[in-house]
C-alpha cells in the first residue's frame, strides 16, 4: 500500500435540505467505491428514522426545541461513533451525509477527525433557485419514508415549515474551516479551498462534471471476432461474417431507438473488430485508446487453455484474484479501472446519450460503476456477445434493459 491509500478522508456534505445532498453523496461514494476506496455513507437522516420512526414533524428540526435538539445531536454521536470504528476497521472513505450547517457542528465534526487522524473536507451544495428546490421536494422529499401516508399537500407544508428552521441558522463554510469545495447554482461556480492530495482531487474532479441526466447509456461488446470464434484474448482480429451480422443488426435496432437530431454519440475502442462494429452504426465514431480491451500482455494471442498448459502458475494467479491479477507486461482489472476513470468522468459529463462498443473487461469495469457492483465482483460480471445493456441512470440508481440480437 502507498501512501496515497493510506490516508483516510471524512467527507462532510453541507446544505439545506433538497439541495441534492443525498444525490452526490451516494454518486461520489459509489465512484470511489469503483475507484477501490472502501467508502460508506453515513445519512443523519435514514439514522433518524431507523431509531426514532418517520414521522417527526418539523418542530423536532426547530433549534428552540430542547427535545428535538438534544435527540438530533444524540444521532449525529451515534453516527460519528459509528463512522470512526469502521474508518478504524478498514474504511478509507467515509461521507456524512447530513445538513452540518452550523459552524459549532462542523468544529464538532472536525475534533472528532482530528483525533480520528482522518482528513476533513466539507461539499457545501448552494443553490437558491426556487424552482429546483421545488422540484427536488416533489421528486425525493414527499416520497421518503418521512412522509409516507401523508397527504402530498401536507407533507410539503410540513418540509417547508422544517426547511426554514433549517434556513434560520444556516452557516455556509467559512475559509478559516479548511479543505472544502462549494457548489453553487448545481455546480456553475466552484469554489475551493485547501484542496490538497489525489483523493481530494478526484473528488472535485469528479463533482465538477457530475450532473443529474438520465439519458441512456448503450454498452454493447464488438460482434463477434476470428479469435472469438478459437476462444484466443487479445489480439487486433477483424470480425468473423457473424461479427459483421451482428454490426448490421445492432446499427437497424440503433436506428429504430434514435432520430438523428437525438444526438447519439457511438464511443468505440481503436481495436478493428470495436471500429467495424461502431462504422456499422455510424461511420463517425468517437475512437478512445482507453477503451481498448485488457492488455493480456505475454498472453495475448493466446487461449486461456494453452495458458494453463503453458503457464501454470499464472493461469492459478489470476483464477485466485482476477481482479488484481497483471497479466506480465500487461494490465489487471484494477489497471483498466484506473484508465477508464476519464472514460467514467465523460460520460458522468455528457448530455448525449452514447453508445459505447467495447470489449468484454472493459465493459464489465464500466458498467460495474453505473450498476455500482463492488471491485470484487467485477471481473465476474455476464457481458455476453451481441446483446445490448441499455442502462438508464436516475436520481437513486439505474434501470436496466438486456436486449440479445442475434
Ligand atoms: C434528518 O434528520 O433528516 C437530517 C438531520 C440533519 O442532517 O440535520
Amino acid at each position: 500500500m502507498n501512501n496515497r491509500r493510506e490516508q483516510k478522508h471524512v467527507i462532510a456534505m453541507v446544505g439545506l435540505p433538497a439541495r441534492g445532498k443525498s444525490y452526490t453523496a451516494q454518486k461520489l461514494a459509489r465512484y470511489l467505491s469503483w475507484l477501490g476506496y472502501a467508502t460508506r455513507v453515513f445519512n443523519l437522516g435514514e439514522r433518524r428514522r431507523a431509531t426514532l420512526g418517520g414521522s417527526q414533524p418539523a418542530a423536532f428540526f426547530d433549534p428552540a426545541n430542547p427535545e428535538g435538539t438534544a435527540a438530533r445531536q444524540a444521532l449525529a454521536d451515534a453516527a460519528v461513533r459509528e463512522l470512526t470504528l469502521w474508518m478504524h476497521g478498514g474504511g478509507q472513505v467515509a461521507i456524512l451525509d447530513a445538513t452540518n450547517s452550523t459552524r459549532e457542528r462542523r468544529a464538532w465534526i472536525r475534533r472528532h477527525c482530528d483525533e480520528g487522524g482522518f482528513e476533513l473536507h466539507f461539499v457545501e451544495l448552494i443553490h437558491d433557485d426556487p424552482a429546483v428546490i421545488e422540484e427536488n421536494i416533489r421528486a425525493t422529499k414527499l416520497n421518503s419514508p418521512d412522509y409516507l401516508g401523508v397527504d402530498p399537500e401536507e407533507a410539503a407544508r410540513d418540509f417547508r415549515a422544517r426547511l426554514a428552521y433549517y434556513s434560520g441558522n444556516h452557516e455556509t463554510v467559512g475559509d478559516d474551516e479548511g479543505s472544502f469545495v462549494k457548489l453553487i447554482g448545481m455546480g456553475r461556480q466552484v469554489v475551493l479551498n485547501r484542496i490538497d492530495g489525489y483523493v481530494p482531487a478526484r473528488i472535485v474532479f469528479f463533482l465538477t462534471n457530475l450532473q443529474i441526466s438520465t439519458r441512456p447509456i448503450w454498452l454493447t461488446r464488438h460482434g463477434e471476432s476470428l479469435y472469438n470464434l478459437e476462444n484466443r484474448i487479445g489480439g487486433n482480429p477483424p470480425l468473423s461474417p457473424r461479427g459483421e451480422e451482428y454490426g448490421a443488426r445492432l446499427a437497424a435496432h440503433v436506428r429504430d431507438h434514435f432520430q438523428p437530431g437525438d444526438g447519439l454519440e457511438v464511443w468505440t475502442s481503436t481495436l478493428e473488430r470495436s471500429l467495424k462494429t461502431g462504422w456499422f452504426v455510424d461511420p463517425d465514431v468517437q475512437p478512445w485508446r482507453n477503451l481498448d480491451e485488457i492488455d493480456a500482455g505475454v498472453c495475448d494471442g493466446m487461449t486461456y487453455a494453452e495458458i494453463k498448459e503453458r503457464m501454470p502458475d499464472e493461469y492459478e494467479a489470476r483464477a485466485r484474484d482476477k481482479l488484481r491479477y497483471r497479466y506480465p507486461m500487461g494490465e489487471s482489472y484494477q489497471d483498466v479501472i484506473q484508465r477508464l476513470d476519464r472514460v467514467i468522468i465523460e460520460l458522468e459529463r455528457h448530455r448525449n446519450p452514447v453508445l459505447v462498443v467495447g470489449h468484454q473487461a472493459v465493459l464489465r469495469a464500466l458498467y460495474a460503476y453505473f450498476a455500482d457492483q463492488p471491485p470484487e465482483r467485477c471481473p465476474h460480471i455476464s457481458i455476453p456477445l451481441h446483446t445490448v445493456i441499455k442502462l438508464t441512470p436516475g436520481a437513486y440508481g439505474c434501470a436496466e434493459e438486456r436486449v440479445p440480437l442475434l
